[in-house]
């Protein structure tokens, strides 16, 4: 696991940025991205769209998978995350929307759905960078604590923090859906690059556990110990309960050359 702590949000988008636009290189413009939505990777998303803008970063034909949508919004509605995607990846990326895909929370059989997304990312090829957010409960996508570290995509009820975390974007806390679609972990786990980004003190605690408590369902992220290729950058606030501060910083800054990030 590589941590990378940065002194404020901007700056862990552009090291996140510049993170993924390293991996995506040789792969080419058909790589595959696994998007989150939350507020986390809003700044990370933009200078992705700024590297594609400026010509440094080839997006023309990649395909993005979402990790998750609530169950009973439909498309259109401003907190589906359907939307959410379409206005922080694939409008500002320019990606083809044929190529975005979201779990459908509003399809009859909810379970079919969950099935046909782990279908249409094993017909890609598997994801190749997988972005993450985390909650404040350590959850990623919205596996909540006490999910399988091995689930696929599946249903999910939402944990009552989560409820009380994402009541903000809904007019009332009774309005946040009880009930989503997520990749589950085992899904997160078989994508071949992962970028997580965390900033702000309310997520000190998760972070602190993800990275160094023991790998446990109770703080889902924790899970990531176990990918070979999981790269963490946080900002200050999200570090403050991280106890080995000096070393990832001493590490960051005597990275080998050929490792160092452009930015
Ligand atoms: C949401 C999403 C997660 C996201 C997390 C944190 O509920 N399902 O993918 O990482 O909660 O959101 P934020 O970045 O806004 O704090």
């Amino acid at each position: 696991m590589e941590v990378i702590i940065c002194p404020n949000a901007q700056r862990v988008g552009e090291v996140a940025a510049a993170k993924a636009a390293r991996i995506a290189a040789p792969i080419g413009p058909k790589v595959v991205l696994g998007v989150a939505t939350g507020s986390s990777p809003v700044q990370t998303f933009a200078e992705l769209a700024r590297l594609v803008a400026s010509g440094d970063l080839d997006l023309s034909e990649a395909s993005a998978f979402a990790l998750d949508e609530y169950v009973g919004i439909p498309e259109g509605h401003p907190e589906s995350y359907h939307e959410i995607i379409r206005q922080t990846v694939t409008e500002p990326m320019g990606l083809d929307p044929a190529r975005v895909h979201v779990p459908d929370g509003f399809a009859t059989d909810l379970q079919a759905a969950c099935r046909a997304y782990e279908d249409a990312i094993k017909a890609v090829g598997g994801v190749d960078i997988q972005f993450l957010g985390i909650g404040s409960n350590g959850h990623i996508g919205f596996n909540e604590p006490t999910s399988s570290l091995s689930s696929r995509t599946r249903i999910k009820t939402l944990a009552a923090k989560t409820l009380e975390d994402n009541a903000r974007f809904f007019d009332s806390i009774d309005d946040v859906p009880r009930h989503c679609l997520t990749q589950g972990l085992g899904t997160i786990m078989d994508a071949r690059n992962v970028i997580l980004v965390a900033t702000g003190t309310n997520k000190a605690h998760a972070i602190a556990q993800v990275i160094e408590g023991p790998i446990t369902a109770m703080y889902p992220g924790s899970v990531l110990q176990l990918h070979p290729h999981a790269t963490i950058i946080v900002d200050s606030d999200a570090a403050a309960e991280l106890t080995l501060i000096d070393y990832y910083k001493a590490t960051y800054a005597n990275l080998p050359a050929w490792q160092r990030l452009d930015v």
